[in-house]
C-alpha cells in the first residue's frame, strides 16, 4: 500500500556472539506491531561487505547500495564500541551515497550506562553529511539493565517500548513528508 512506509532496519554489530541480532529481532517485532511500515532488514553480518574499499563496488555493496536505494526511511540498530559506532556499519554506511538523501533515519542503540548515546551522537553528523534527516527520539538500551526489563512488556522493559513507539511516529511523519517532498521536486543539496 502506497501509503505504507518502506523501513530498512540495519542491524550493524557483526561480531561474534554479538547481542545485536537479539535487539535486531526485538525492535522488528515493535515495528511491525506498530503498523503503517513494511519491513526490510538488513543485518551488516550478511552481508560480503569488505574492510578494504575496491576501485569498484563488489557485488555484496552493491547489493547493499540497491536496498538503500529501495528504502523510504532508516532505523539503525548499532551497539557502542569505544564511544562510537562500530566500523563494520561505517563500511556499510559509506558504500552508498545518493541512496541516502532527503530520507529520515532513527535509532536503536545499546551499550553500558551510556547505552549507546554516544554512537548515537557521532552517527547523527554522518547522517547529516549524506543529506538525510535524523529523527530526535531514539531507543537506548543499557546492557547492564537487561535483566530488569519489565517481564509483560519484552524483553527491553515498557519504557523502551514507548519509545520505540515514539522512535516509529516520527519516523512516519518525516518518512512520508519526506516521500511528497521528492515527488514533488527534485531534492537539492
Ligand atoms: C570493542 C568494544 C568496545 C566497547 N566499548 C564500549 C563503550 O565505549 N561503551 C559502552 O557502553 N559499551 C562498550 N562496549 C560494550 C558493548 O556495547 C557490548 O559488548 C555490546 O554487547 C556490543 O554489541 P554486540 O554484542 O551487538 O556486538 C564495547 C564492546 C566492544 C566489543
Amino acid at each position: 500500500m502506497d501509503e505504507e512506509l518502506r523501513v530498512a532496519v540495519l542491524v550493524a554489530s557483526t561480531r561474534e556472539g554479538r547481542v545485536g541480532g537479539e535487539i535486531g529481532r526485538w525492535f522488528v517485532e515493535r515495528a511491525a506491531g506498530h503498523g503503517g511500515v513494511v519491513l526490510d532488514v538488513l543485518d551488516l553480518a550478511t552481508f560480503a561487505i569488505p574492510a578494504r574499499l575496491p576501485a569498484e563496488p563488489t557485488a555484496g555493496m552493491a547489493g547493499f547500495a540497491k536496498r538503500i536505494a529501495v528504502a523510504e526511511a532508516y532505523v539503525v540498530v548499532t551497539p557502542e564500541y569505544n564511544r562510537s559506532f562500530p566500523a563494520s556499519l561505517k563500511q556499510a554506511i559509506d558504500c552508498a551515497y545518493e541512496e541516502w538523501r532527503a530520507k529520515p533515519v532513527g535509532f536503536v542503540s545499546y551499550g553500558y550506562r551510556a547505552a549507546g548515546r554516544y554512537a548515537v551522537e557521532h552517527l547523527r553528523d554522518v547522517f547529516t553529511e549524506l543529506h538525510t534527516a535524523t529523527v530526535r527520539d531514539s531507543v537506548c538500551l543499557d546492557l547492564l539493565e537487561h535483566e530488569c526489563g519489565d517481564p509483560g512488556a519484552g524483553p527491553h522493559g515498557e519504557s523502551a517500548g514507548h519509545a520505540a513507539s515514539a522512535l516509529l511516529d516520527e519516523l512516519i511523519w518525516w518518512g512520508l513528508a519526506l516521500r511528497e517532498g521528492r515527488r514533488a521536486r527534485p531534492y537539492r543539496g
